[in-house]
């Protein structure tokens, strides 16, 4: 095999629908590159700890997140912006030990890597080296290409986050649609070829106008993953506890629910404390003599 002709994985990696293909590794960078050109979409779930992540993994999901939306969704802070390094290493180390063939994402938090491209640098090998994730992502267009550049030439495969980039909440006074009028649109433009530019390897595509999602999927060499960004990009990526009905109150609009394990888990709660207050649990079989 000379260095130019492909070795079996690098095959496997051009050949292997992501779905069922990829079985005895995980998922690449590679094979998304490689689903694009085959127009094969994907999806993208967030996970937060090692049991629902095992049960996405063993369920065919092809990468999974540890979103800073574990600050809403797990950790009961109103936003993302509280979240620190210290946390996402905890989340991602128990994450990656629940799972086997998931690509695993982390996010990097609020004020972990807006300094500088050192500071960005440096919390991604954190990542890298004590959790073992694969990916990190990090939000931003054009005002985080220095730093996708460098975690990039680093060897650091980075997904980016534009449109709504819910870690500027405050500055954005909540979570407005993005990319709406002519100067908006072509910022998103801008921003997603900046990042494509410096290196990312896929760039999530949040709360934008399902037209503008398709130009920039269009326009792209790289996967773009939708929330809140109509059909067309070349993934989908929901925050579990939205897509599972886990999620107390509201869900916005571009979720789709797909099991209501809020009400599963609250009856069968009911149920257990039921059963002591009436003397039916624990019966024979759950004692011992
Ligand atoms: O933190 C997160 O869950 C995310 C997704 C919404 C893409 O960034």
């Amino acid at each position: 095999m000379n260095a130019s002709s492909p070795s079996p994985a690098q095959n496997q990696a051009s050949t292997a629908t992501l779905y069922g293909g990829v079985t005895n590794r995980r998922v690449t960078v590679r094979d998304l590159a490689a689903a694009k050109q085959r127009g094969e979409k994907w999806s993208m779930l967030t996970a937060y700890d090692a049991l629902t992540a095992g049960v996405f993994d063993e369920a065919g999901i092809p990468v999974l997140l540890v979103g800073d939306s574990a600050g809403n969704c797990h950790l009961g802070y109103e936003t993302t912006v509280p979240v620190t390094m210290d946390q996402m290493v905890m989340l991602s180390a128990a994450v990656v030990r629940g799972t086997k063939r998931s690509m695993i994402v982390a996010d990097l938090p609020f004020g972990s890597y807006q300094e500088s491209p050192a500071q960005a640098m440096h919390n991604a090998a954190r990542l890298m080296k004590e959790a073992g994730v694969g990916a990190v992502k990090l939000e931003g267009g054009e005002r985080s290409a220095r730093s996708i550049e460098l975690l990039v030439e680093a060897g650091v495969p980075v997904m980016a986050h534009i449109g709504l980039t819910p870690q500027s909440v405050h500055a954005l006074g909540g979570y407005p649609v993005q990319g709406r009028g002519d100067e908006a649109a072509h910022q998103l433009l801008r921003d997603a070829k900046a990042v494509q530019q410096a290196g990312a390897f896929a760039v999530v595509l949040e709360a934008v106008p399902a037209e503008l999602a398709t130009q920039v999927t269009e326009q792209l060499a790289i996967p773009t993953v939708g929330i809140g960004g109509g059909p067309d990009t070349d993934a989908q990526v929901l925050v579990w506890t939205d897509m599972a009905g886990m999620t107390a109150g509201r869900v916005p609009k571009f979720v789709k629910q797909y099991a209501n394990l809020r009400a599963v888990l609250g009856d069968a709660a009911r149920a257990f404390a039921e059963d002591v207050r009436g003397g039916a649990f624990p019966a024979e079989e759950h004692s011992f003599h």
